[in-house]
């Protein structure tokens, strides 16, 4: 019986031990995740969250107070974080 209960107690340090290995290895996932989206440039964010819903109005359409108030409306409708509307935003005033 002794034995039993150190066993149950092996095991469930086994287990915790494997459960925390598995949220660090989220948590550095999630770091590599949040990180690659810091390298992407703002023409490439531009192309992946704007042409979702309509085609990507060209650069030269608005002027950089244009562009500044539609990301600001953009952002609200393609769900982008604050970092990839300014990151888009730029690229948009630079054309
Ligand atoms: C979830 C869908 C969706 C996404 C994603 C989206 N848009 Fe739009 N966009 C719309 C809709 C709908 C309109 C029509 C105007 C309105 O009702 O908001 C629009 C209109 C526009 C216009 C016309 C000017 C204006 O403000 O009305 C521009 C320019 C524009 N979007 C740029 C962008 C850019 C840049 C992005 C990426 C950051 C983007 N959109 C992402 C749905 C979207």
């Amino acid at each position: 019986m002794k034995n039993m209960k150190s066993t149950n107690i092996k095991k469930l340090s086994v287990l915790s031990i494997l459960g925390l290995g598995f949220i660090i290895a989220l948590t550095i996932t999630g770091c590599k995740a949040s990180q690659a989206v810091s390298n992407k440039s703002g023409a490439q964010l531009w192309a992946e969250n704007c042409q979702r819903c309509h085609n990507t109005p060209s650069p030269s359409t608005f002027s950089p107070d244009q562009w500044e108030t539609v990301g600001l409306h953009m952002q609200s409708r393609s769900l982008i974080t604050e970092e990839e509307r300014n990151k888009i935003v730029g690229f948009l005033k630079q054309q």
